[in-house]
Formats: C-alpha cells, sequence, structure tokens
C-alpha cells in the first residue's frame, strides 16, 4: 500500500486512490489528506520520544496545534492514535471535544485568551492553561474565587531565543506579544501558588515554526530546565514541561526532512532529570505533508515575459504563499499529454495581484481543465482560508488506504451571507 501522494504511471495517487477519481465527485478547488501520511507522521515523532525517553512517568504526550488543520475526521484521527490537542480559542476547545479528543488531554494556549473562554475550558476540564500574561492570571483567580474552581495552570516562558525561520512564524523573543519572562513567571508562580485556587503545573515554551535547527530547541529547553530549578528552589511545584511544537517539514524536496530522532533525544537528555511529565504541540509536522490542494486551469495568459496559468484556487484557499512568500510543490494530477516544460505563475481568480500560488515554476505545458495538486497544503492550508470575493468555504477529503470520503462538504453561496441582515431603515 503507498502512503501519502505518490505518482504511478504519471498519475497522482494520495494512499491508493488516484486524485482524478476524487476529483471527478467533487468540484475543484477541493483540499485532498492521507490519513496514512498522518499516521505516519504521528507515529515517527512518538515512537522516536518513546524510545528515547528515560524519564520517570509517562513518555512525552503528543498534544496535536490543531490550529494548523482543525478537521474533525483528522483530529479524531489523531485521537485515535493517541494524541490530545493544544486548542487556542473556545471554538478549537469544543471542536476538539467534539473530535473525540478528552478535554483531560487538551491543554489551551493562546495570547488573548477572554475571560469567557477561559471559564469554559474550566467548566469543560482541560487539562491545563497555558498562562501568557499577568492579567490573563488575575482573571483566572477571579473566576476560581467567584465560581469555585481551581485552574490548572502553566506559563508560557519567552526564552529569548532567535530562530531561523519567517519572522511573521517566529515567537520566542522578547520583542514579540507571547510569553513571560523569567522574572515575571518567578513572581506570578509564587502569586498563583499563594492564591490557593490555581493548580501550578509548570511552563511552556515555542519558539517559533518550520524550525529545523535542534540548537534553537535546545537553547530554549535548557532555560525552560534552568527556569524550572530556579522555581524549585522558591519552594513551588513544578510537574509539567510543555515544550510547544515548531518541527519543521521539508516544503522543497531537496531541504532536510527533520531530526526527529535527535529531537528526541534532545527532550530526554534535557527532561528527563527533572522529573517532570512532558508534552508537546506539534501540528506542521503531523498534517502539512499529508494535504494537497487540487485545483483546476481555467485560463493561460501569455506575456512577453512569462505564462500565467490561471485556476479555480485562490489565495483564500491558500494563503501561505502570498502572505509568508512560502514555497509549495506543485505538480499536474495526470500525467500530461505535451511534456514540453514551460515557466509559468500559478495565479488564482481573486482580485488582488498578490493572489497567487506559485511564482516562476518549471511545469509541463497545461491546458485549461488540466488538474494541478499544490503539495504539502495539509497544514495551515484549509484553516486559514477565507470567504474573500463571497468564494464559499472548499470542500475536503481523507484517503485512508483505498477508502475515501468526503469529511466537509463545499460550502454553498448562500450560507456565505446566512447571518447577515439589511436593517429595515435601508429599505
Ligand atoms: N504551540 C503554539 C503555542 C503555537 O503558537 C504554534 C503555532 C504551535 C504550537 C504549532 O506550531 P507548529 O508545530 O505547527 O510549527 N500559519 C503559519 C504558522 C503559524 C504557527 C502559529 N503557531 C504558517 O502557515 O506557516
Amino acid at each position: 500500500m503507498a502512503i501519502g501522494f505518490n505518482i504511478q504511471n504519471g498519475n497522482l495517487f494520495v494512499d491508493d486512490i488516484s486524485c482524478a477519481n476524487i476529483a471527478g465527485q467533487l468540484e475543484t478547488p477541493f483540499y485532498v489528506y492521507s490519513a496514512q501520511k498522518i499516521t505516519q507522521q504521528f507515529r515517527n515523532l512518538n515512537d522516536a520520544l518513546a524510545k528515547h525517553w528515560k524519564g520517570q512517568g509517562g513518555q512525552p504526550l503528543i498534544a496535536f496545534a490543531c490550529k494548523a488543520n482543525s478537521s474533525k475526521a483528522i483530529m479524531n484521527l489523531l485521537g485515535g492514535l493517541g494524541a490530545g490537542a493544544d486548542v487556542v480559542s473556545e471554538g478549537e476547545i469544543r471542536r476538539a471535544i467534539s473530535a473525540g479528543i478528552p478535554s483531560s488531554q487538551i491543554v489551551f494556549s493562546g495570547v488573548g485568551k477572554t475571560r469567557s473562554e477561559l471559564e469554559e475550558a474550566l467548566v469543560l476540564g482541560v487539562h491545563q492553561i497555558n498562562v501568557e500574561t499577568a492579567g490573563e492570571l488575575d482573571a483566572l483567580i477571579e473566576l476560581c474565587i467567584e465560581k469555585d474552581f481551581r485552574a490548572p495552570v502553566a506559563f508560557r516562558y519567552t526564552p529569548n531565543v532567535e530562530t531561523d525561520t519567517h519572522a511573521k512564524i517566529s515567537t520566542g523573543e522578547e520583542d514579540h506579544k507571547f510569553g513571560l519572562l523569567a522574572d515575571e513567571i518567578l513572581s506570578l508562580y509564587a502569586k498563583a501558588t499563594a492564591s490557593g485556587v490555581i493548580d501550578t503545573k509548570g511552563l511552556s515554551v515555542h519558539i517559533g515554526s518550520q524550525l529545523f535547527e535542534l540548537e534553537a530547541f535546545e537553547q530554549a529547553f535548557t532555560a525552560v530546565a534552568d527556569l524550572i530549578a530556579a522555581l524549585r528552589a522558591n519552594g513551588m511545584t513544578v510537574t509539567v514541561a510543555d515544550v510547544g511544537g515548531g518541527l519543521g517539514i521539508p516544503y522543497r524536496s531537496e531541504q532536510a526532512v527533520f531530526d526527529v530522532e535527535g529531537y528526541a533525544s534532545l527532550i530526554n537528555r534535557i527532561f528527563a532529570p527533572l522529573d517532570v511529565r512532558v508534552m508537546l504541540e506539534p501540528g506542521r509536522y503531523l498534517v502539512a505533508e499529508a494535504g494537497a490542494l487540487i485545483t483546476k486551469v481555467i485560463y493561460l495568459k501569455d506575456r512577453p515575459e512569462k505564462r500565467f496559468v490561471i485556476v479555480d484556487a485562490g489565495m483564500n484557499d491558500l494563503i501561505r504563499p502570498t502572505l509568508y512568500e512560502a514555497y509549495h510543490p506543485v505538480t499536474p494530477v495526470t500525467a500530461p499529454a505535451d511534456q514540453t516544460m514551460i515557466t509559468c505563475d500559478i495565479v488564482g481568480p481573486v482580485c488582488e495581484t498578490g493572489d497567487y500560488l506559485a511564482l516562476e515554476r518549471s511545469l509541463p505545458a497545461v491546458q485549461p481543465d488540466d488538474l494541478l495538486a499544490i503539495l504539502c497544503a495539509g497544514a495551515y492550508g484549509s484553516v486559514m482560508s477565507s470567504q474573500y470575493n463571497s468564494r464559499p468555504f472548499i470542500a475536503e477529503a481523507l484517503v485512508n488506504g483505498n477508502l475515501w470520503a468526503t469529511i466537509r462538504e463545499r460550502q454553498s453561496v448562500e450560507t456565505i451571507w446566512a447571518h447577515e441582515s439589511i436593517p429595515d431603515w435601508l429599505k
């Protein structure tokens, strides 16, 4: 059985199902995911953690950062493999629970949780709330006193570690809005403990996304270990170290793959001696390579310097290329009749010059009605889509071996404005 996206006789398959077959039944554009590939990524990481972990207590828990892909079917798949969830809003908490992830496996992160979201998290009984500001701790203490709750809290630490990634997804320095500095945590931890209503669990850290250098992780984890030692020296209880996500994936075939073994061994080396439960919050690593956006060529337009391939998916369906200058591989879905290679920009129908999926790509000379796959789009693809230009949210399909199903229907155009109204005084 094939796993993930693979080419058979020039045709693109997801596991054992041809993408063209799915495109015969779903209107383009649509997202398609491989359950086998998600399973493989989860097992790679989970097995490496199990192999290297020599600490006491359970092996590290993978809490899937579902901001990367919050499809209920995919969360259910990961939950079934043993993953918990890292969530950042009331919507994500409720989604995770409705996808079958127990609240005891849910970590609530986020820099701007509202009081009502915090209350919801306490009512639903999440495993831990990662606090990022002094005001958030105050709000939690007040809520607990008012409503007779106890809140399980970890503090998100900003270790001031530089990362080699896109500026918009780097998060571990003090001029980023995230987390708390060591001095702040030392005093807030004591305040939380003294409140009598907070169960202080430990620390969390997340320094950025799409990272490959283990040195950056090592600096951040070492800083967490040092702060745990300082907290314990002050008589504080620390039982959890949440090491965040950030594991990179190879968007370009020549790019190195993430050193999962080295990462698992690093986690063991730094945290096993501390007698803490380790949690992880990977998103992209688990799902990015397992997803593609399938789109149809509508028109071609030739200019002296280039050819535009105008397709039916736009920046509203996949914003990463224009938002982060992100590279996604593009491949024809069926073996092209004409193998002449041309260089082209693959652009969408949205009325913006920034509406492109790929620039300066060498592709076989595709024609209108041909299908293209934008690969490595399983993370931060569908979840970041919008209805800009009144374009509906598109369908999503999941393949598992030789089975496939629609896991989200394409939205009807009318539902885009279903909750809008025209005031009487305009009529
Ligand atoms: N934990 C926290 C607290 C986070 O903020 C994030 C991602 C993760 C975990 C998961 O990180 P991952 O393992 O996926 O790298 N939209 C951007 C990525 C934004 C990441 C935001 N935070 C993109 O498309 O590249």
